[in-house]
């Protein structure tokens, strides 16, 4: 007798396994693998129906390109992240950790779309009407005409869509709530949220209207993640942020009708999320200008120049083996400017805990803060405040050089118009502005730069600690 074929798939990575295992191979996750059976399910099922194919006509590259239409919400910060506004036809992914506000923002975008005259469907199926009813009247939502159901199941979920006028946008609040009857597998499995997305991408080009797919990042595994979709839909976004700070992060990771790596900055209030136009203001709002151990970063977000603080805290170590802790910058990273400031500047931190903590919950993921995460470092082991008004920039290498980064014009212009006077960055940096009356100074090395903040105060003290 044939067995019925099922496979293990990690609900973190989709990785498909032949047999259960503890951990996943693919992304290291543990208990994360699930029994499920691939051939339940829209589209799952390759072995099912062998149907002899149809000839598609083949085309050339060039020819006539049609700019997508889209349909842009009027929040501008969210729209910089969809690159203009949600675009007809398509899916969007959007994912984040639970409570960090996917609903507000989206119940937020719905209200915006339907005052425009659009039609809105919200589905919930996390929550009961009456608390997105809640919800909205908190948003100063209520009396838009979005319409609103809770319901989990696919079926009933395309059977109400796809009545009376077709929609211009759907929100699907969450992916991991949706089960389809032709799947066998249970609710929030990577089989049942995979079967869910198909169906209601395939709704979307169908029909034109907008699908906007709210998926929840897990970290224990036990639902499947956004990431197993993500390959699916159009675009998606992360929304990010800490709870401990108000402001939250819309992040573009991946978007076939607009640029990557675009960022929305919101602020969560009592009323919801309002739009943040100026966010190097916001992270350098509660700035101690005299403490050591701070130096601010001229970054870039996309497009888009962004000021924040590094902050660093070198003690030296109570225990037998030095500490060193990062939040918000790469802890690899760290790492590897503080072995070449041992390595090439002298600098001695192996018996010194060593912090680093970016302002206000922010994330950086440019090497181009090397610079200001280097001089945040010697600042704070020299006891020397860096000068309020400057910022830094650079990428440093292996070998100590301080290499150029791009945008270098947008940064320093930014800095201007917040205040900032002066600026270290690489040595050869294109495109300084002119005409400006900034101080610039350009450092060639990692050595260079130390001896500029700490010069003889650092050798000193490095004398005595040692004598
Ligand atoms: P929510 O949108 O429900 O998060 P998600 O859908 O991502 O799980 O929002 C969660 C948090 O936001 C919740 O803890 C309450 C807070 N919040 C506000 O601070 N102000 C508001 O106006 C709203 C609607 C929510
Ligand atoms: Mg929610």
């Amino acid at each position: 007798m044939a067995k019925a074929k099922t496979q293990f798939i990690c609900q973190n990575c989709g990785t498909v396994h032949s047999r259960w295992a503890g951990k996943c191979d693919g992304c290291g996750e543990w208990n994360t693998i699930v029994e499920e059976d691939p051939m339940g399910g829209i589209g799952s099922g390759p072995g099912k129906v062998p149907k002899k194919g149809r000839t598609v006509a083949l085309t050339a590259l060039s020819g006539e390109i049609e700019e997508a239409p889209r349909i842009p919400t009027g929040i501008s910060e969210l729209d910089r992240a969809t690159g203009g506004g949600f675009v007809r036809g398509s899916a969007v992914l959007i994912g984040g950790d639970p409570g960090i506000g996917k609903s507000t923002l989206l119940m937020q975008a719905a209200a915006a779309l339907s005052r425009k005259g659009h039609r809105v469907i919200y589905v919930s199926g996390e929550e009961a009407v009456a608390q997105v009813r809640l919800r909205a009247q908190r948003l100063n939502a209520a009396d838009t005409e979005v319409l609103l159901a809770a319901e989990t199941n696919v079926e009933d979920i395309l059977a109400t869509i796809s009545e009376g006028k077709r929609p211009d946008l759907v929100i699907i609040d969450s992916i991991q709530t949706l089960w389809s009857d032709t799947a066998d597998s249970a609710p929030g499995t990577v089989t049942q949220v995979r079967t869910g997305v198909q169906a209601m991408i395939r709704f979307a080009k169908q029909t034109g209207a907008t699908m906007v797919l709210v998926g929840h990042v897990t970290k224990d595994g036990q639902i499947a993640g956004p990431r197993v979709v993500e390959h699916m839909v159009d675009a998606v976004l992360y929304f990010e942020g800490d709870r401990g700070h108000h402001y939250r992060i819309l992040r573009t990771v991946k978007n076939r009708f607009g640029p990557t790596d675009e960022i929305g900055v919101f602020e969560m209030s009592d009323k919801g999320l309002r739009e943040v136009a100026n966010p190097s203001e916001l992270f350098l709002g509660e700035r101690n200008e005299k403490a050591p151990g701070a130096a601010v970063f001229a970054g870039m977000e996309g497009t888009r120049p962004i000021l924040v603080e590094v902050q660093a805290l070198v003690a030296p170590t109570s225990l037998g083996t030095a500490r060193r802790a990062v939040v918000g910058w790469d802890s690899a990273r760290l790492s590897m400017i503080l072995a070449v400031l041992e390595a090439h500047c002298g600098v001695r931190l192996g018996s010194h805990d060593v912090y680093l903590n970016i302002a206000g919950g922010y994330r950086i993921t440019e090497p181009a803060a090397d610079l200001a995460v280097a001089s945040a470092l010697v600042s704070s082991l020299a006891g020397l405040a860096l000068p309020a008004d400057c910022v830094y920039f650079g990428e440093v290498s292996l070998s100590g050089a301080v290499r150029t980064v791009a945008h270098t014009a947008q940064r320093l212009k930014e800095a201007e118009k917040l205040g900032f006077s002066a600026a270290v960055l690489p040595t050869a940096s294109a495109e300084l502005p002119k005409g400006s009356s900034g101080r610039w100074s350009e450092v060639a090395s990692l050595p260079e730069l130390v001896a500029r903040i700490a010069g003889s105060k650092l050798r000193e003290r490095q004398g005595n600690d040692d004598g």
